[in-house]
């Protein structure tokens, strides 16, 4: 096959919703669709059970699981589909946000019942600032829900979006019936039957034919003819090239679990979802049918068994092929690099391939070369843009507790912060190590990984601030900068990247130095435009 046609037929994606709406169940019965896997329960759960919070060798053993389902590839029609994943467990959300850089689209999964929940704002709001297409499914319908139409209005006022259903439930719950499909103009009833892997649909190309009536009954006929009715009076027409720009998302309504409703959405999935999409380096806008091979480093994984200590880092191809044994140039590090075993992941599996395509993300033995948002190219200098730190939400100072082995500790610090467990910042006053996390979780992780990696000891101290802010001044030599820098020196600290970052105490401090100092901008993300 050309590469220009291995370009075309992949469709890289992502899952993302609140934990228990469904994503996994989802994932699996995409694989079923697409013959990767035999059986229902082959995937392993790789989310972290209730309870778990505390127990994090438990989190670790299941993360091991969860290198496994990173990538899930399947064929489908021809069509080479990717589906990366992204842990629902809010302790682990800036690996999905980092996540979110490599995909080409999403689908959004919301319960019926509980609607648009916390972890599905937050991830919806990063889609929508990079305005990657989605698609929402509306899961659980044979469960009692909300009604249909407050469930679009909820999503478009809470997630920010423009919807379009392309399909609509006959009925919910009890009475749920089945669904009609407004993108294929068909009727597909529920037997509720979750091992029916083929669904039987009737072509209703006209709703006012009795063949309806006949297939659900005259009232729910006519309540679907008056609800459809309203659909299109609504909602506007789908739009494909509104969709791949972010400006409009279909929705599906269905059950995962009874894999009810999975074969129309993936059916609609690999006709309008995007091809590799081109990127954005900090030189030129980088497409995937060119020739040499870019890529980037967006997930590293490293092992907690002590015995194999390597990591896997993950790198999306932006454009040309990658071939095993290459060499490649490593731009941070300006130095070549080759790779005799990646990785390629298909369904649970992964395997050492000879060659990858845009779209693709191969796995990469690692040994602490990379840190994530690294560039990989043929030779040209390029550096990847997006795969930005947000703001964490814990704050701690990290102390020696071992002062024999200071050396083993900032070394172990640096390798853990590369691979993005954790964030971290220096005071510009006094140049002690703050830790941001985005859940409390990983602090125990930390000392853990630093104790058992690295044979060093470390201890914390609470430290209090709201929100760790990226500095922008409008002129760094003007006197309002120079004030503020010398007003605010003990909430000023650097981040790896030797950016300066304001450690604002409260939400409140934060407005007051605003207003304060009008010509500094304040980013909770560390890239800004
Ligand atoms: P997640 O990855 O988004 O966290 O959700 P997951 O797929 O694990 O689903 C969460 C729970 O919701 C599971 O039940 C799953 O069986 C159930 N579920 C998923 N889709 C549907 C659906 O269409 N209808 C109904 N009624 N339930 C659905 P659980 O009891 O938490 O787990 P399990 O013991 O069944 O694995």
């Amino acid at each position: 096959m050309s590469f220009i046609k291995e370009i075309q037929r992949r469709r890289t994606f992502g899952i993302i919703s609140h934990p228990d709406a469904g994503k996994t169940t989802l994932t699996e019965k995409l694989l079923l669709f697409g013959g990767a896997i035999q059986e229902a329960g082959a995937v392993k759960s790789n989310k972290i059970k209730k309870g778990a919070t505390s127990d994090f060798m438990e989190i670790e053993r299941q993360r091991g699981i969860s290198v496994a389902t990173s990538v899930l590839a399947f064929e489908y029609d021809g069509i080479k589909i990717n589906i990366l994943d992204t842990p629902g467990h809010k302790d682990f959300a800036e690996d999905t946000f980092r996540t979110l850089t490599a995909v080409d689209s999403v689908i959004v999964v919301i319960d019926v019942a509980k609607g648009v929940e916390e972890q599905t704002e937050k991830l919806v709001e990063v889609c929508r600032m990079r305005n990657i297409p989605m698609i929402v499914f509306i899961n659980k319908l044979d469960r009692e829900g909300k009604d249909a139409f407050d469930l679009l209005d909820e999503v478009e006022q809470k997630l920010g979006l423009k919807v379009t259903p392309l399909s609509f439930p006959i009925g919910m719950g009890y009475e749920f019936k089945g669904i009609y499909n407004l993108w294929e103009k068909n009727v597909n009833l529920f037997s509720g039957d979750s091992r029916k892997d083929i669904e039987e649909t009737t072509e209703i190309s006209d709703l006012s034919s009795p063949e309806l009536d006949k297939l659900v009954g005259e009232t729910t006929a006519d309540t679907l003819r008056e609800e459809i009715e309203l659909v299109e009076g609504i909602y506007p027409k789908f739009d494909k090239d509104a969709y791949l720009e972010g400006n409009l998302q279909p929705v599906f309504f269905g059950s995962a679990l009874n894999n009810f409703g999975v074969r129309e959405l993936l059916d609609c999935f690999v006709e309008i979802a995007p091809k590799p999409r081109p990127k954005n380096s900090e030189e030129r806008l980088v497409k995937p049918d060119e020739k040499k091979f870019t890529g980037f480093v967006f997930k590293i994984h490293a092992n907690m068994d002590p015995n194999h200590r390597n990591r896997l880092a993950f790198v999306k191809i932006v454009s040309g092929e990658f071939k095993r044994n290459t060499p490649y140039l490593h731009v941070r590090h300006n130095k070549k690099v080759k790779f005799s075993s990646p990785n390629a992941f298909f369904a649970e599996k992964k395997e050492i391939v000879d060659i990858s395509y845009p779209g693709d993300i191969v796995g990469l033995q690692d040994t602490g070369t990379f840190k994530i948002g690294d560039t990989l190219t043929e030779g040209e200098v390029l550096n990847y843009k997006g795969v930005p730190s947000f703001s964490p939400e814990h704050f701690r100072y990290i102390n020696n507790a071992d002062p024999m082995k200071a050396k083993q500790l900032f070394k172990g610090i640096d390798q853990l912060m590369d691979e993005g467990v954790a964030q971290l910042f220096t005071l510009e006053l006094n140049g002690r190590k703050v830790i941001g996390t985005v859940g409390a979780l990983q602090y125990e992780v930390i000392q853990y990984r630093l104790e058992h990696e690295y044979g060093a000891k470390c201890t914390y101290e609470n430290l209090n601030v709201h929100k760790a802010c990226w500095v922008e001044p409008e002129d760094p030599k003007n006197e309002e900068y120079k004030e503020f820098l010398r007003v605010k020196q003990r909430f000023l600290a650097k981040d790896k990247q030797n950016q300066l970052v304001f450690l604002a105490d409260s939400a409140f401090s934060l407005q007051m130095t605003q207003q304060k100092y009008p010509s500094i901008k304040f980013h909770f993300t560390s890239e800004y435009e």
